[in-house]
Order: C-alpha cells, then structure tokens, then sequence
C-alpha cells in the first residue's frame, strides 16, 4: 500500500523537470502517458483490483490527488507557454495599424471602348444618334443591299466568315459582318428621314498583321435628307478629324471605288508615329534613313471608305433617290485611335493580348 503511495509520488517527482521545458507537444505527450485512460496513473489505480473497500478508498483519495496535482502541473505549465508565445508575437509578429494600406488595382476602360466614347461624343454633339447593328448577320445586309449583287467580285475586298447557320430564304447566308455598312440597311428600314446614325461594331475579316486585326471595330456613319451633298460629308470629317487628332493633323480624299456609294473615296490622315513622313525617327529622334514607318504607307494611313449613298442603296432600303440624298463613311476605330496624339502603337495586335504592362498606360 505505501508501495503505491511511493509509485504515485515517484511519478510526480519523475515529471517535474520533464514538465518544466515541455513544448505544447511534449505537454501532449506527458498527459497522455501519465493520465490518460491507459496512463502510468491509472495502472496504479488497477493494482488495487481485490484490496478490501477502506483501503481502497484510502489509495482512491491518493491517486485523486495525485492526479489533481499532476494536471495543474501541467495547466501551469500551458499557461506559462501561452505567455512565453504571446510575448514573443508581441515581439516579432506585429502590424502598424496607422500605415497606410496597399490601395488595391482598380480596373479601368479599354482603350478601345474609352476610343469609342470619345469619337461617339464628337458625332453626337453634331446631332447624330448612336446605333448598334448585328455581328452575325444576313448576306442581304452584309452585301446584296449594299448594291453588292451574288457572286459580284466588289465581295472579295472583304474577306468574310460565314457562319455554319441555316441560310434565310429572303436574305440568304448568314456572315461576321465584314464592315459596319449592314448598319445602313437596318437603319434606313427602321426610320424616315432625316437620318443622322452613327454606329458602332465589332467587324470580322479572315486578316492579320501590324495593321489589321480578325476582329476589330468600325463606326459607320450615315446622313440621310433632302440636299445632302459633298461638302456635308467633308464638313462632318472635318469636324471629327479636329475633334478627335488635333489641329496638327491632316486629312485627305482619294478617289476610291465601293459599290454602295457614288462617288467614292478614301479617306487618309496623316501618319502619327512617323508625323506623316513615312520614315521612323531613331531613339535620338532623328530620322533612321531607311526605316520605313511599320504603320502607314509613306506617311498617309488610311482610316476607311467614304461616299455619297448609291441609289439603288437608297431605294433598296425603301427611301426614293430623287428626293432624298445621303452620305456614309465607314472608320476603324482601332487605326482611328491608333493615329491619336501619343499614342505610339506599332503594332495594332497588342491591343487584344490582354497585357496589362500595355493597356495600363492608356
Ligand atoms: N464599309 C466600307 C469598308 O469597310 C467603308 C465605307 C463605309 C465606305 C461607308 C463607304 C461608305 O471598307
């Protein structure tokens, strides 16, 4: 009997030194090898097995009080490694709650869709209304209404993706929309009269280089009334090639040829990463001699087609040619922003990867 009192007490001197460098790990490990239900203190508790009842109610109360002492030894210990941590946290691992925060990226517009704000404010201002036609769309819209008859070779300067769609018996197979002309037969079947639209779209040609993109934007414009002429069309260029590039920019008309309008033109403005030259300057700023400009053609790039509407265009689209007359021009608006004040983009593609070293400085 004072046998198990000796064990018991052993047990407890035996864990002193042991209890007082334990890590929370060791504490683990003392607790289950001294109290748990398999522990050194319960196999004291099983040797009593056929002592009679005074006795073993005299060596219960013992080994109660042992185990009593034991657990706040360790309790103890717990909370003086709860201490040591915190003091050390307070230490090492603390924030200044005054320090200013990391701002987090806010996201800003595309240059495409910031371009197209802009330029859609200018024809606003001038009274034209904002439209928005179809991306997929019918070969009638696309072509056949635009005085572009089946199998006419005008079709091949646009370089078209047909869609895998049922074909319509009226307006036949369906397209990406090469160009934001379809806006014209749309807009003309929609309203009378005067008509002042200016639409923007995605547009889609099988095409890919520094100039051109597969998928890229247009904005067609189109001014439909009684006396409408020549100089509306050039008043209303002039208007936007001031508002959009600045009084230092040039353009011009070139003779031109489209099926849907008569006359036709080109229409170029000055180059803005060669100022119009045609030659690149080098990093000292003076002209490399023989680096030809990678964007335009010896100085002129050319933004789009421009004209007076065709009658048969007109008439296709239910509005009779003798008394009405109209103009439309077609842009795009990725070459338009290109030849922007600093904007010195060399090459057109680098506007759809995606890289945020490029899009953040617009
Ligand atoms: N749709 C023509 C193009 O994509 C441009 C254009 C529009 C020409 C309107 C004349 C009138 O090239």
């Amino acid at each position: 009997m004072s046998d198990t009192k000796q064990q018991l007490e052993k047990i407890i001197a035996d864990s002193v030194l042991e209890l007082a460098t334990a890590d929370e790990e060791g504490l683990r490990n003392i607790e289950v090898r001294l109290l748990g239900r398999k522990g050194e203190v319960n196999r004291v508790l099983s040797a009593m097995n056929g002592l009679d009842a005074a006795r073993r109610a005299e060596l219960g109360a013992a080994v109660n009080a042992a185990k009593q002492e034991l657990e706040q030894a360790i309790a103890h210990r717990r909370a003086a490694l709860g201490a040591e941590l915190s003091a050390e946290l307070a230490e090492n691992d603390w924030i200044d709650t005054t320090e200013p925060g990391t701002a987090s990226a806010a996201g800003h517009k595309h240059p495409t869709n910031a371009a197209i704000e802009k330029m859609s404010a200018l024809f606003e201002r001038i009274g034209f209304r904002r439209a928005r036609y179809n991306e997929a769309e019918f070969d009638h819209y696309a072509f056949e209404s635009l005085n572009m008859p089946k199998d006419h070779p005008a079709r091949d300067d646009w370089e078209t993706f047909f869609l895998d769609a049922p074909e319509n018996k009226k307006w036949g197979k369906q397209v990406m929309t090469p160009h934001t002309s379809n806006a014209q037969g749309h807009e003309m079947e929609r309203r009378r009269p005067p008509i002042r639209m200016v639409s923007f779209g995605k547009t889609y040609r099988r095409q890919s280089d520094v100039t051109h993109l597969t998928m890229f934007h247009q904005f067609e414009g189109l001014v439909i009334d009684r006396g409408i002429n020549l100089t509306h069309l050039r008043g209303t260029l002039d208007h936007f090639a001031k508002g959009y590039f600045g009084a230092d920019r040039k353009t011009r008309l070139r003779p031109h040829h489209f099926k849907f309008t008569e006359p036709s033109f080109e229409v170029d403005i000055s180059c803005g990463l060669c100022n119009g030259t045609g030659w690149l300057a080098n990093d000292t700023g003076q002209m490399a001699n023989g680096t030809p400009c990678r964007v335009c053609k010896s100085g002129w790039l050319e933004l789009g087609g421009a004209g007076m509407v065709h009658p048969n265009v007109l008439r296709s689209g239910g509005i009779d040619p003798r008394l009405f007359s109209g103009f439309a021009f077609g842009w795009g608006v990725e070459r338009t922003m290109m030849m922007a004040a600093g904007m010195r983009i060399p090459d057109i593609r680098l506007i759809y990867n995606n890289d945020l070293h490029f899009l953040n400085q617009f």
